[in-house]
């Protein structure tokens, strides 16, 4: 982290919008943003009101904001439904036979559902979920492949005001049933397997596994994907997708729902090692990722928009689901890995749809840098007007590298600060508007009001290091964590009095521009997924050999961070290379392969304070450290440097 803090500390090019693009821009000159910030300042009910305008309500909203500290509710008394507004109000013009979803499976075949076709099969798919017995406010889980199936399973809970929480498909039993647990979900939603990296992955047996331990579950649909022969289907809990689908008609009128009411829970981590369920409302939401859409990616009809985010994080669900289909925009979506069969498979995807705007991780950029440029000039990647990245702070090496390489020096970057709780996008370049700097997610987008503090809360000059906050509440936010308001209010409003704590560390240079420097808690960010390093300590302490463990990270050149694990042994085990294999397994098998450690060191003891508290600042000088102390395999002494420094406290 410290090299790249210098670096950015050091980055002073300006990159102007480029004329062209300013000038069929929706946002097309910096007078025009700064006059929407203020529109926003002087009147934020009434900016408010006038971008919610842009949905289709069933019935107008009574009172903009109802601002109850720290429980905010948005467009009170008005009613809507978001798979409307993603679909139906599409269809009455030429837009119906537009493209809605272009899908390209790993193995290579595509499928594309026009914006009617995807209204049928979601229609279609909630008169399904209805003959389950699921009703408005019920809970589904969705565990799949990113296949279009998954988009039609989500806009049909949104339908039925049934509210999905989709679990990511790299997620491992244990953690499939925790969200489920808290989530009470009543039916699953999965797939028999998907492809990645030409292997099938399997996804049926992780949700029996993870079913074993479920009581709310009554149903699990089955969509056929890979034909996968070995599953088995529980008799009078499981049915095929196609089965249930069979009968079902393609009439399901979209039900009007209280804007407040919840659309989804998405699970991500906290500094505890249980999960938290981020809870965001119908709509807020889609006011948020709408108008993001629209003005960050400047998304028209003519746009073949691609985010390669997985529908299972956040960026899929605004940026894949909600805010792109709500704009009727044209979405690629492919189920596999980047370098499957070969360093060019985006490249490929982007010649051979025309993708005009790309939305992607600095972990996959640098990677694709690692590879070499001879993979994407093998393709025309002239249909590219615009590229977004997103997830963590992207180096301003590889934000060059993209702008050069990918982007010919045409396309503006769009470097997107926001998370899980923020719904949308908060601090972006407005790519006709903004002039860009390397590194820097630059201003926050009109309405948003962040700062910089101390812990007290106190705005800190430019140039400063302190806590990224924001002010004021914004249509889009979590409204709390599901059956948790108690640590939605300790986690997020009660660390620094009065504001929204991101637990991102971040500066504001004297243009006013934001410049992020990572998690300031316990939060490790590896390929722009985040992990708490208690979730990991408590998937390895499950494990017979360990003791006790310790997790913190260490800078990755294409990661960002990568996972260091100190353990120390249980009575009767012995360090060996083979362990520290089975540990790194087991947290795969635990949580899932993202939170695979890349190291696992040996300790006889790990270094605590007087209280008890794990020193991690120390591991982590350790973890950094380029020397070991002592082979990885055998154990380090830490306690002696415990020792020396507990004693100089
Ligand atoms: C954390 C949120 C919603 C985006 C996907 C991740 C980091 C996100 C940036 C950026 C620097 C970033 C922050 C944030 N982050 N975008 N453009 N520059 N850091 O969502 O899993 O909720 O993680 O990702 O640390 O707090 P998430």
């Amino acid at each position: 982290m410290k090299e790249s803090i210098t670096s950015v500390l050091r980055e002073q090019r300006v990159i102007e919008p480029p004329k062209d693009f300013s000038l069929s821009a929706h946002i097309s000159s910096f007078e025009e943003y700064e006059k929407l910030c203020r529109a926003a300042q002087d009147d934020p009910e009434g900016y408010w009101s006038k971008i919610a305008a842009e949905l289709d309500w069933f019935e107008p909203w009574q009172k903009v904001l109802e601002w109850n500290y720290p429980y905010a509710k948005w467009f009170l008394g008005g009613r809507l439904n978001a798979s409307y507004n993603c679909l139906d109000r599409h269809l009455t013009g030429w837009r119906k036979n537009k493209a809605a979803i272009i899908w390209e499976g790993e193995p290579g075949e595509s499928r594309t559902l026009t914006y009617q076709q995807l209204h049928r099969e979601v229609c279609r798919f909630a008169n399904g979920l209805k003959r389950l017995g699921v009703s408005s406010g019920d809970r589904v889980a969705i565990y799949m492949p990113m296949v279009p199936e998954l988009v039609i399973a989500v806009l049909a809970c949104a339908r039925i005001g049934a509210v999905h929480t989709v679990i990511f498909g790299g997620f491992a039993a244990h953690a499939i049933r925790d969200r489920i647990n808290d989530a009470k979900a009543k039916v699953v939603v999965t797939a028999d397997g998907g492809y990645r990296r030409g292997q099938e992955i399997q996804l049926k047996p992780n949700v029996d596994e993870a079913l074993t331990n479920c009581p709310s579950v009554q149903s699990v649909v089955v969509f056929r994907r890979t034909g996968n022969q070995f599953i088995t289907m529980h008799h009078g809990r499981d049915c095929w997708w196609h089965d249930l689908l069979s009968e079902t008609d393609a009439n399901c009128p979209a039900e009007s729902l209280d804007s407040e009411h919840p659309l989804f829970i998405l699970y991500t981590s906290g500094t505890t090692g249980k999960p938290k369920g981020v809870l965001h409302t119908t709509g807020g939401y889609l006011v948020g990722t709408t108008i993001t859409s629209k003005w960050v990616f400047d998304l028209k009809d003519t746009d073949t928009f691609w985010c390669t985010a997985d529908i299972g994080w956040i960026t899929g669900h605004s940026y894949v689901v909600y805010g792109p289909l709500s704009n009727a925009a044209t979405v690629v979506m492919y189920e596999g890995a980047p370098n499957w069969p070969q360093p060019d498979r985006f490249w490929q995807i982007v010649d051979k749809y025309s993708v005009s705007i790309l939305y992607t991780a600095p972990t996959a950029i640098r990677a694709f840098m690692k590879w070499g440029d001879e993979w994407p000039s093998r393709h025309s990647l002239s249909s590219l007007r615009l590229l977004g990245t997103v997830g963590e702070p992207i180096n301003p090496e590889a934000w060059m590298w993209y702008y050069n390489v990918i982007g010919k020096q045409r396309c503006p970057i769009v470097d997107t600060w926001w998370q899980t709780e923020t719904g949308a996008i908060m601090l972006s370049p407005l790519p006709g508007a903004t002039p860009t700097v390397p590194g820097s997610a630059t201003k926050p987008l009109p309405g948003i009001v962040p700062d910089i503090v101390d812990k007290q809360g106190n705005s800190l000059p430019d140039n400063t290091g302190g806590y990224l906050v924001i002010r004021k509440p914004w249509p889009s936010m979590l409204r709390t964590l599901y059956g948790d308001d108690e640590r939605y209010e300790r986690q997020y409003w009660n660390e620094i009095p009065g504001v929204y704590f991101t637990g991102d560390g971040a500066r504001r240079d004297e243009r006013g521009y934001y410049w992020i420097m990572g998690r300031v808690d316990d939060v490790i960010n590896v390929a722009g997924h985040r992990l708490s390093t208690m979730e990991i300590e408590s998937a390895l302490v499950s494990h017979p050999a360990v003791a006790e463990a310790a997790v913190v990270d260490r800078p990755d050149s294409i990661t960002g961070q990568a996972i260091v694990a100190f353990v120390t042994l249980a009575a009767g085990f012995q360090p060996s290379s083979e362990l520290q294999q089975d540990l790194k397994d087991h947290v795969c098998k635990e949580i899932g392969a993202l939170a695979r450690p890349q190291e696992i060191r040996f300790t006889e003891a790990l270094p605590k304070t007087r209280s008890g508290k794990i020193m991690r600042r120390l591991l982590r000088d350790v973890a950094r450290g380029e020397e070991s102390l002592g082979d990885t395999s055998t154990l380090e002494d830490i306690s002696v440097l415990a020792r020396l420094r507990d004693e100089q406290e």
